[in-house]
């Protein structure tokens, strides 16, 4: 794990890191070293996080945003330029929603809401945290996907699997764009397929519980995907992951 050190003490952001997988990959990082912030709009959570967190090798900073509001994402950049006295060298895009309902029902809010955070706030964060890496010369971006990102006709879950093949195609398409600017900011994507969070039973009302699908398989856990992002860090600056597809065992892609 050499090649992770010469992320310690650099800073990160990770978005949604109120629950699941964000908390994980937030608690992660601040345990490995990073000065870590942490946005999402549940403030009481993140300050929870950050008390948990008091005594770690990282630090960390708060930042309460609504993943749907512009000036809230641009606002990001500026408050840990201030806080750490430099622009970020890690980009975490893990914000997520999830609406489940059939595309002939489907509401007009609940696909605004999905395209907003999943795919818009992504190209946002995105585009705002490369003007500070390039300042800096390097970075590393990693965007929380989907084996959904793979999938094009699950029932119930249309504009989803639509904004998680969008991302799939938008990182894919910036790692082709930052080739040929021949920075060295890296851009990977992790894939995972049912992990046992918040969002599923959000996504079904309640109706969803992990235990029911125990007999089938056993769900991925936050700490999972967290792994994997470690993983990413620690190849070494002449290798470059393009993307992680992490599943339960199992369960089909
Ligand atoms: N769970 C799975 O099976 C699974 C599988 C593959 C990929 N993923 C992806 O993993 C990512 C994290 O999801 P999760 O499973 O950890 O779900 P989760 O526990 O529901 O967490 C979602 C996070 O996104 C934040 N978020 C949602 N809307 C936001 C908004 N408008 N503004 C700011 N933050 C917002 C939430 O914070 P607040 O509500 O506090 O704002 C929360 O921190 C998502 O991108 C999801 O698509 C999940």
């Amino acid at each position: 794990m050499d090649e992770l050190d010469r992320w310690k003490g650099k800073i990160a952001l990770v978005t949604g890191a109120s629950s699941g997988i964000g908390d994980a990959i937030a608690r992660a990082l601040i345990k490995f070293g990073m000065k870590t912030a942490v946005c999402a709009r549940r403030k009481d959570r993140l300050d929870a996080l950050a008390k948990d967190m008091a005594g770690e090798a990282g630090e960390v900073l708060v930042l309460q945003a609504d993943m749907e509001k512009e000036s809230d994402i641009k606002g990001l950049f500026p408050a840990i330029r201030k806080k750490w006295g430099q622009p970020l060298d890690v980009l975490v895009n893990n914000a997520g929603t999830g609406v489940r309902k059939a595309l002939a029902a489907g509401d007009t809010k609940g696909w605004a809401e999905m395209l907003n955070i999943n795919v818009l706030a992504v190209a946002i964060a995105t585009r705002e945290a490369l003007q500070e890496m390039k300042g800096k010369g390097e970075g590393q971006i990693i965007n929380i996907g989907s084996m959904y990102g793979y999938q094009d006709r699950i029932p119930m879950a249309g504009m989803y699997t639509a904004t998680k093949n969008a991302v799939r195609a938008m990182t894919n398409t910036l790692r082709t764009e930052l080739q040929g600017e021949r920075t060295k900011i890296r851009i990977g994507e992790i894939s995972p397929g049912l992990v046992a969070t918040e969002m599923r039973p959000k996504m079904t009302n309640g109706e969803f519980t992990y235990e029911s699908y125990f007999e089938q398989f056993h769900p991925l856990l936050p700490k999972d995907v967290a792994n994997a992002v470690l993983y990413m860090l620690s190849t070494p600056p002449y290798a470059e992951v393009h993307d992680i597809l992490i599943g339960p065992m199992y369960q089909a892609l």
